[in-house]
């Protein structure tokens, strides 16, 4: 009897848990507060990591560059838009609000080393416009952003 009071106490459990894991997938997005900082983390966690890497730097073998120096980007002519109009944001699925956010979180963590002082963070605005301009030629675009750091003595990884 013990035990049989104790298994459909355990069912009683498992059945409240999955009522309340049910009634939280139904809370609308709209519902969430604006992007802390930690939803901007998943955020990047989800859509990002897979090729970045959780630690944002990067990856030699599939060509996916380091994250840890964003910031030296920020102090060329384009390289601020160049961050958002790359495939991997413009691609991402991420709303514009929610673009800005991972973009502001990283610039805030990851190469949070190498954002000049008087940068100013991105908004949803921003990105809207950005999105309508994508880049033509990815490659040509940092290899002209390199090269316009290299005359400047700012280094692109
Ligand atoms: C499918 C793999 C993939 C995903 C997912 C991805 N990226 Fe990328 N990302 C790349 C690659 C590869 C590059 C190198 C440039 C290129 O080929 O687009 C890059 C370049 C970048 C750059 C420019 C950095 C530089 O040094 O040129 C930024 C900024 C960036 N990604 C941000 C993001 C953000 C933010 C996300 C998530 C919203 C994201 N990426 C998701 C693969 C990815």
């Amino acid at each position: 009897m013990k035990l049989l009071c104790a298994i459909f106490f355990l069912l009683l459990l498992c059945s409240v848990a999955k009522a309340e894991g049910m009634g939280r997938q139904v809370v609308p997005q709209a519902a969430t507060p604006a992007a802390p900082s930690s939803s901007a983390r998943s955020l990047f966690v989800l859509r990002c990591a897979g090729c970045h890497g959780m630690d944002g730097s990067g990856s030699k073998l599939g060509l996916v560059p380091d994250m840890r120096r964003l910031g030296n980007f920020l102090r060329l002519e384009g390289g601020r838009e160049f961050l958002i109009q790359v495939p991997g944001v413009m691609g991402s699925g991420l709303d514009d609000a929610q673009v800005a956010a991972v973009s502001n979180w990283l610039l805030a963590t990851v190469a949070k080393d190498s954002v000049p002082a008087e940068h100013k963070p991105y908004t949803a605005e921003e990105i809207t416009r950005l999105r309508a301009k994508p880049l033509v030629d990815v490659a040509a675009a940092r290899q002209a952003l390199v090269a316009q750091g290299q005359a400047l003595g700012i280094t692109i990884d």
